[in-house]
């Protein structure tokens, strides 16, 4: 597929969700969730807001979704940092003369309360994207209960064009 990209920005949006369930560790935007009593089941380490995240930028420029580039079937990405996975969607982006500018997320999680780790989240999406934490807006929700054994994360932002 030929991509050509001219739009001056271009919104993105991701998604995901993980199964949680008892003595698995839980890692949302690349931090560790100290009191959970329940992790992500997963192939890679389950990030649900890293994984949409790189969901939102690729899908920003229409690139397609992280399954593609990293095939839960293949076992070079067991246990893979989703760091990585943000990295490269990043660098797809920067590739095509985009840049983003600002991202919104939502984390839906019955328990815990992660309004105290709030400002980690948002430093280290910042850090991983390479903006100010300005720019990140981070938001929790429960599922009222209707889902306590799912974590999910909707992701939006902008891309710039900067070339
Ligand atoms: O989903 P609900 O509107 O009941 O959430 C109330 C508030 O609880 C949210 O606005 C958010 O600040 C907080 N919250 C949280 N951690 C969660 C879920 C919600 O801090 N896991
Ligand atoms: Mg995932």
């Amino acid at each position: 597929m030929t991509h050509s990209h001219t739009l001056p920005y271009r919104i993105g949006f991701g998604e995901d969700a993980h199964r949680l369930s008892g003595g698995r560790p839980l890692i949302l935007g690349g931090v560790p969730i100290p009191n959970a009593e329940k992790g992500a089941v997963a192939h890679s380490d389950g990030d649900a807001v890293l994984h949409a995240l790189a969901d939102a930028l690729l899908s920003g420029l229409a690139l397609g979704d992280i399954g593609q580039y990293f095939p839960d079937t293949d076992a070079a990405h067991k246990g893979l940092d989703s760091a990585v996975i943000v990295a490269r969607a990043l660098e797809l982006v920067r590739e095509r003369g985009y840049v983003p500018a600002n991202v919104a997320l939502v984390v839906t999680l019955d328990r815990p309360k992660l309004g105290p780790l709030r400002a980690a989240i948002a430093q280290n999406v910042a850090l991983l994207l390479g903006l100010p934490e300005s720019e990140v807006g981070v938001s929790f929700k429960t599922s009222e209960g209707l889902a306590p054994e799912h974590v999910q994360t909707r992701v939006t932002l902008l891309l710039v064009r900067s070339a």
